[in-house]
């Protein structure tokens, strides 16, 4: 078995996954929006703080499992890097304490294995990810072959609904209240430009409609925000639609998936289903409880470095804040 440890943002998680079947034998995520939620977005010294808290606490119910553990895994990046450093610190001591190797998760790897959990890996996949942190479509051929074909210049998809909620004072994180509220509105309602609509980059930008939403949240009044909510999410989700239009023209998809928090999305799922039909392609899913951060599809990715003897040394081990991909 593997214990896998993820504290990249804002979810304090740990698994145990078991190598020969992937399957999930253990998992607990303590999320700490509640207490975000009245600062409109992560403080990331309070996240490392209830990571230190929460990470111990769970790690005492796994104790059970210990004797037969195999390896320790644990996201190293890309993330904060206060709060990676308490997930990293834990896995270290476990390492040591239980004297077995380290694995070191990529976060976004992470994100493609959600797709995976309790099963088996299928690639090549066109994969887009769409969280709090990222905006990109990556060809993904392995686990270890992942190329991004385009990425946001500015903020992401998730972040811009975070943003978008903050404005209408309704908390974080900002994803699903602005969906719960865009079904009641009017998405012709408000005329915002979808981003590089003119501009052939294969390349994502939110920085540009938040601004633009922004000035029609000051506009307008509490009832006008249901339209608005519904406007934006609707330009937001065809801009994604738009560029990978332009990237299929080139490079028609076989199999596609859409991972990360903003997954979870179902007015996007159904977007991208209505561009996916003409391609025949098939679309993959997480399941909705493994769209945002969690330890399942850490410990997913685990096992197949594992298999591969991916380990890391205590003293190589480092968090990266940011990552090339
Ligand atoms: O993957 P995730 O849990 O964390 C990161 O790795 O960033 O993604 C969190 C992000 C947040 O920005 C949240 O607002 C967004 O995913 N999100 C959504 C929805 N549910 C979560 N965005 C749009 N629609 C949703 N239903
Ligand atoms: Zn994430």
């Amino acid at each position: 078995m593997i214990l896998s440890i993820e504290s990249s943002c804002d979810d304090s998680a740990i698994s145990i996954t078991e190598i020969a079947t992937n399957k999930l034998l253990f998992h607990k995520k303590i999320s700490q929006e509640i207490e975000h939620s009245v600062y409109g977005g992560v403080v990331p010294e309070l996240a490392a703080r209830l990571h230190a808290e929460a990470l111990p606490k769970i790690l005492e119910q796994c104790e059970p499992y210990f004797k037969d553990l195999k390896a320790v895994a644990v996201t190293t990046s890309p993330g904060l890097a206060v709060t990676l450093i308490e997930g990293v610190t834990l896995a270290k001591a476990v390492s040591v304490a239980l004297d077995i190797p380290l694995i070191a998760v990529n976060h976004l790897v992470g994100h493609i294995y959600s797709l995976f959990i309790e099963k088996e890996a299928v690639f090549p996949l066109t994969v887009l990810l769409v969280s709090g942190g990222h905006t990109q479509v990556m060809e993904v051929k392995s686990l270890s072959e992942i190329t991004t074909v385009a990425k946001s210049m500015d903020d992401s998809f998730g972040e811009s609904f975070d943003k978008v909620a903050k404005m209408m004072g309704l908390g974080y994180p900002g994803g699903p209240v602005i969906e719960k509220l865009a079904k009641e509105g009017d998405r012709k309602r408000y005329d915002f430009t979808v981003p590089l609509l003119r501009t052939p980059k294969l390349a994502f930008s939110y920085s540009g409609l938040k601004n633009a939403v922004r000035l029609a949240v000051e506009k307008a009044e509490e009832k006008d925000y249901k339209d608005i909510a519904a406007s934006f999410e609707h330009i937001a989700t065809k801009h994604l639609i738009h560029k990978l239009k332009k990237y299929f023209q080139t490079n028609p998809p076989k199999h596609f998936a859409i991972v990360g928090g903003a997954s979870a999305n179902l007015y996007l799922r159904g977007e991208i289903e209505t561009l996916l039909a003409p391609y025949g392609a098939k679309l993959f899913l997480s399941d909705l409880q493994y769209c945002s951060d969690n330890a399942a599809m850490i410990g997913r990715v685990a096992v197949d470095m594992y298999k591969k003897k991916m380990f890391t040394s205590l003293e190589e081990v480092e968090v990266a804040p940011r990552v090339k991909m």
